[in-house]
């Protein structure tokens, strides 16, 4: 937003930065391994909104709902990638197939 200075040229606010952070591309182009690699993502996403829920919870209703919302649409997320992992016909979870994995969200990456 522009806003004017004493003399009334315009003055702007502090302009963001361009730059771009580190990519997470794992440089694996194996479809199964991206949509694997974005599983991973939708749970470590999952689990830092349940970390803002369990903050947030009883203290301010707008970031509850906002964290409420966003499981939710985490969690349909993953659903999705799961059903991409299955083979034609299956109907067991891919992700229920797998060893439990513990996801640390504080590794996740981040830009
Ligand atoms: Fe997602």
């Amino acid at each position: 937003m522009l806003s004017s200075s004493a003399n009334g040229s315009p003055r702007s606010a502090p302009i963001p930065s361009l730059a771009i952070g580190p990519l997470l591309d794992s440089h694996q182009h194996d479809v199964a391994a991206m949509l694997r690699e974005s599983l991973d993502a939708e749970r470590a996403a999952l689990e830092l909104y349940k970390q803002l829920l369990h903050l947030v919870e009883g203290r301010a209703i707008a970031l509850e709902e906002f964290a409420r919302q966003m499981i939710h649409s985490e969690e349909l997320h993953a659903a999705d990638v799961d059903k991409m992992l299955r083979k034609p016909g299956e109907i067991e979870s891919f992700s229920a197939r797998l060893t439990p994995r513990v996801i640390n969200a504080s590794s996740v990456q981040r830009p």
